[in-house]
């Protein structure tokens, strides 16, 4: 069952941030439908909470801009099946450069995508891929829909879960893996973010009662994702997010100062399936 809680509060806030990107002039992507979406929501419900304005619009850049580099170069790799789970208000089937033989499904709750097809359709908005909304709960049977969607199991997939594991509890998140490997042909692709950690600490923080608000679960994940992710089959590649945001130039050099080498505990991932074709980044520059 869907949380009475709406979930839909922080995809509108990840919207906001990609708003945010989209207005600098050294953007590392454009994506003007965040701002259709949040001008739909009105600006109280799309506007985060003073506590993570800051720091949400370098960690949403930067995440996005990596997952758009990894799932360019999956698709470059031959993958033609991409499948966004917790999709929120992503918008990459109207901004990525998709071959037309691409097909994206977008996997969300029915009253998350109700809001977006809306605004989608009132934006006029053209899809570049072949894009599939699904409205469904991601810890009831999502394989059977999206299988009767139209996802071939025998062709390899491209997964991403971004901002989705929060949701769920930890049960729910290894059912969601146990689920996504046996739909994973040789060669498909995982990348998720991963920050158990952060999330507990940000739970505990002043801004952390606006997480519990919006139904975020703070889920009790392993410390490190690539063990994790090994033991559900996949070969993880884990990137320092503060370390990724210097890269894309979206916090200061200084900013490392304050992690050091094994202290992360916000990632994001790319994995595949060990001894199969490797269309995951490699590690950062
Ligand atoms: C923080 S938003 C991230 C959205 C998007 N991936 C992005 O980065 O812009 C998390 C999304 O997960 C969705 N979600 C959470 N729990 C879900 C569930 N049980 N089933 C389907 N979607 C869920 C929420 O509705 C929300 O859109």
């Amino acid at each position: 069952m869907i949380s009475s809680r709406s979930p839909s509060t922080t995809a509108l806030w990840v919207a906001w941030a990609r708003a945010v990107e989209h207005r600098r002039p050294d953007r590392l992507f454009a994506d003007d439908l965040a701002a259709a979406f949040l001008a739909a929501a009105g600006a109280e419900a799309g506007t985060p909470p003073a506590e993570f304005r800051e720091a949400l619009p370098a960690a949403v850049a930067t995440r996005t801009a990596f997952f758009d580099e990894h799932l360019r170069s999956v698709t470059v790799g031959g993958i033609r099946q991409v499948v966004l789970l917790g999709a929120g208000l992503d918008t990459r089937a109207f901004r990525l450069p998709w071959s037309a033989e691409t097909s994206l499904y977008e996997l969300d709750t029915p009253e998350v995508l109700a809001f977006k097809e809306t605004v989608l359709a009132r934006q006029g908005a053209a899809a570049i891929c072949r894009r599939t909304p699904l409205a469904i709960d991601l810890t009831d049977d999502w394989p059977t829909a999206l299988c009767a969607a139209g996802l071939d199991p025998g062709q390899p997939v491209a997964w991403l879960a971004e901002g989705l594991l929060p949701y769920l509890e930890v049960e729910a998140v290894d059912r969601l893996l146990t689920a996504i490997g046996r739909l994973s042909a040789p060669g498909s692709t995982l990348a998720l973010t991963y920050n158990p950690g952060a999330l507990r600490a940000l739970g505990s923080a002043p801004g952390g009662r606006h997480l519990d608000r919006v139904g975020v679960a703070h889920p009790a994940l392993p410390g490190h994702p690539e063990p994790w992710l090994a033991r559900h089959g996949w070969q993880a590649h884990a990137h320092d997010l503060i370390h990724q945001a210097v890269v894309h130039r979206r916090v200061p050099a200084a900013a490392m100062e304050h992690t050091s080498p094994g202290t992360s505990t916000c990632w994001l991932v790319t994995a595949t399936i060990p001894g199969q074709q490797s269309h995951h980044q490699r590690p950062s520059r």
